[in-house]
């Protein structure tokens, strides 16, 4: 075939396929009937499911086998760790905070503003944040970003070096492996909400101290009020028992629904320790199965 033959080859069908994708008329082109218009439609269903799948093995989420039974035992904490609850340590409960967090938005919202100008307005209110030591190290504030209408919200812990100096949440190896968990549940990070519970990088990635954590509390819990996801996963210890009045092992958690003030939440591995420990990928995925169960995102 010649080379200008190819080409009107390749224009017919592009165009073809557009008209099967419905853009819109196409000059030149027949409508197409609905029987090749649902032929299409599985083509293309058929390959989405491909695509997740082939996801899903690079990210070597291994389907749990139903019969395994789960191991029982908790590890037992390192010697000389704390078991005083987080919220202990940060002195009020964290619904309590909820509420004058929410609060604090009646006065900040109007009624009829939708999710993001909400967001938009706690983002105002946040400013150039001088609330706690972080300030004095971080490069930007890394408030979150994804969908204000998000059904599924996802809450890390801190941002780190990289997140530090882009000003946005999970954009290094870690972040690359929650794109791929969120890939693997057939959504895209732009369909999600991504947020942590302090917006400042601790200095050399320590744990966020509980000071930091009690001045930075109210507006993640402001953004969950402003999205109302339908389901939160937490990830990890900090992005599960800032939410919740508890401090539980994310072992022990990990799996099982919890309630954030009428949200379903669920606990599972922070990506950056799935980096560290892969075998644990296979109950994360568990885990992200249940939610999207739960949002009736199974195929
Ligand atoms: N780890 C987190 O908890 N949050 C980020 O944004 C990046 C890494």
């Amino acid at each position: 075939m010649s080379r200008r033959a190819e080409l009107y080859t390749l224009i017919r069908s592009a165009k073809a396929h557009l008209e099967l994708a419905q853009v819109g008329p196409i000059p030149g082109v027949r409508p197409a009937s609905q029987e090749e218009r649902d032929v299409f439609d599985e083509v293309l269903a058929a390959r989405r499911v491909r695509k997740t799948q082939a996801m899903r093995e690079a990210l070597d989420f291994e389907r749990p086998k139903a019969a395994e039974p789960k191991p029982t035992a908790v590890a037992p904490r390192p010697s000389g760790s704390k078991s005083v609850p987080l919220w202990e340590q940060f002195g009020s409960k964290p619904k309590e905070i909820f509420a004058s967090a929410t609060a604090e938005l009646e006065e900040l919202w109007a009624p009829e503003d939708d999710h993001a100008t909400r967001l938009l307005k706690i983002r105002e209110n946040l400013g150039d944040c001088k609330r706690c030591g972080l300030c004095e190290t971080r490069k930007k504030i890394v408030f979150g970003e994804g969908s204000p209408t998000a059904r599924l919200m996802f809450v890390g812990e801190g941002p780190g070096y990289n997140e530090d100096i882009q000003g946005r949440p999970f954009v290094g190896k870690a972040g690359e492996l929650l794109d791929k968990m969120i890939e693997a549940m057939g959504l895209k990070r732009e369909d999600v909400y991504i947020a942590n519970t302090v917006k400042c990088r601790p200095p050399e990635d320590r744990n966020p101290a509980p000071d930091e954590i009690a001045k930075c509390r109210p507006f993640i819990m402001q953004q969950v009020r402003a999205i109302e996801p339908e389901v939160i996963v937490g990830l990890g210890r900090f992005g599960t028992n800032v939410l919740l009045d508890q401090d539980k092992s994310i072992t022990q958690i990990r799996g099982t629904w919890q309630d954030f003030d009428g949200i379903a939440l669920m606990p599972t591995f922070h990506p950056a320790y799935l980096l560290r420990n892969p075998g644990a990928k296979r109950d994360a995925w568990a885990d992200l199965q249940a939610v999207m169960k739960k949002l009736g995102l199974s195929n």
